[in-house]
């Protein structure tokens, strides 16, 4: 057992007590009043918001520096949207690996089993705080998987287990992880993230990101169930490019459109891309500083090179009624909000670590965590 010794309460807060794993905090200095407005009240379709829709996908590319080929959708229903989408459109054509180690992996894990009801289905699935067997995928099936396990706090560490000359395709659940880890492109076919995670944006809306051998699957393959509208990216068998160019299926809020390209230019201003992983990784090296200092802390993570450098889950030598009298204090103080284990994961606190947050707001509340822990220890 831990000591409890009675710690002095800091008295330095941090300026923005946001650190909720999504929606994020937004960016430092976001002011709604600066954002572009003038697409509010018109058509999407007008010349004005078809512009901001198809710049979101332009942007979008060029900061990720995206293959070649690679299209840039906005699509309904924010990262879950995208991933059924893509998952409703594309499987079914051969074999399905699903990899799961937390609460989102398994709900594809469910899709894919309970509701596409596919057959020749390897389920690959690890506990909270573990990956699941890379080595074991194959890569002749169509591979499902997410990159950060956001209620978990783990991460696969890069791409290198992913087949170059798979036949299958990769979908990749990203939204956690993309403007804020290393992504190799060319090894996934498709990719989907939310605006409300890593960028601090709205939620709403999801990106969907294809390669040509995504799109050469939607040509080329019909399921056999029905789809609806919103997830239709086919016509006569060709892709409805429109869509890749921001002729939304349907109806877009053009206010967190103006929130998202606002988001973008942030990242522009900061330094691009490489900027915005350099500073979720600082940020992710305060806890990590408390968590080697701090014997009753440590990373739900079990690998350290798999520790999520955006929400960061951390378990604790208490009870869990303890860690949530430890949440309410840290939020009563105004000190952090957001911070308990998702609901499903083991008990825990869960940190955003991305680019959003400052690295000054977490070393200012690090104190509070030993604070907080040695009162609830000592109630
Ligand atoms: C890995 C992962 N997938 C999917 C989702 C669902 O995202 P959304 O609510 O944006 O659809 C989340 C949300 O936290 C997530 O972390």
């Amino acid at each position: 057992m831990a000591s409890s010794t009675l710690a002095t309460k800091p008295n330095i807060k941090p300026a923005n007590p946001n650190f909720s794993s999504g929606p994020c905090s937004k960016r430092p200095g976001y002011d709604l009043n600066q954002l572009d407005i003038s697409t509010l009240g018109r058509s999407h379709r007008a010349a004005v918001g078809k512009a901001a829709l198809k710049q979101a996908c332009e942007q979008t590319a060029e900061l990720l520096g995206l293959p070649e080929g690679y299209r840039v959708g906005v699509v309904p229903a924010s990262d879950t949207g995208a991933v059924e989408m893509a998952m409703w459109s594309l499987l079914g054509a051969r074999g399905v690996d699903v990899l799961a180690w937390e609460s989102f992996g398994s709900g594809w894990v469910t899709d894919i089993n309970k509701q596409l009801k596919l057959d020749n289905v390897r389920s690959l699935i690890a506990d909270y705080g573990q990956l699941p067997e890379l080595d074991q995928v194959n890569f002749d099936n169509d591979v499902v998987f997410t990159w950060n396990g956001t209620t978990s706090g783990v991460k696969v560490k890069n791409g290198d287990w992913i087949a170059d000359d798979r036949a299958g395709l990769t979908i990749c659940d990203a939204t956690s992880a993309v403007f804020a880890m290393e992504m190799p492109w060319e090894k996934l076919d498709v990719i989907t993230y939310s605006w409300q995670k890593v960028l601090g944006g709205e939620g709403a809306h999801g990106m969907l990101i294809l390669s040509p051998r995504a799109v050469e699957r939607l040509e080329s393959y019909t399921p056999a169930w029905p789809l609806p509208k919103i997830f239709r990216m086919t016509k006569g068998g060709k892709l409805i490019e429109g869509i890749f160019r921001g002729e939304t299926i349907n109806t877009p809020s053009m206010l967190c459109v103006a929130d998202y390209l606002d988001a973008l230019n942030w990242v522009v201003e900061i330094g691009g891309v490489n900027a915005a992983i350099a500073k979720s990784k600082a940020n992710l090296s305060v806890v990590e500083t408390f968590v080697a200092d701090n014997e009753w802390i440590n990373f739900l993570a079990a690998d350290p090179a798999t520790v999520s450098n955006t929400s960061v889950c951390l378990t604790l030598d208490a009870e869990a009624e303890q860690v949530k009298a430890m949440v309410k204090l840290l939020d009563t103080e105004a000190v952090a909000y957001d911070i308990g284990a998702y609901r499903d994961a083991p008990s825990g606190l869960r940190i955003w670590c991305g680019a959003t947050v400052e690295q000054s707001d977490l070393e200012a509340l690090m104190p509070w965590l030993e604070w907080a822990y040695h009162s609830v220890k000592n109630a």
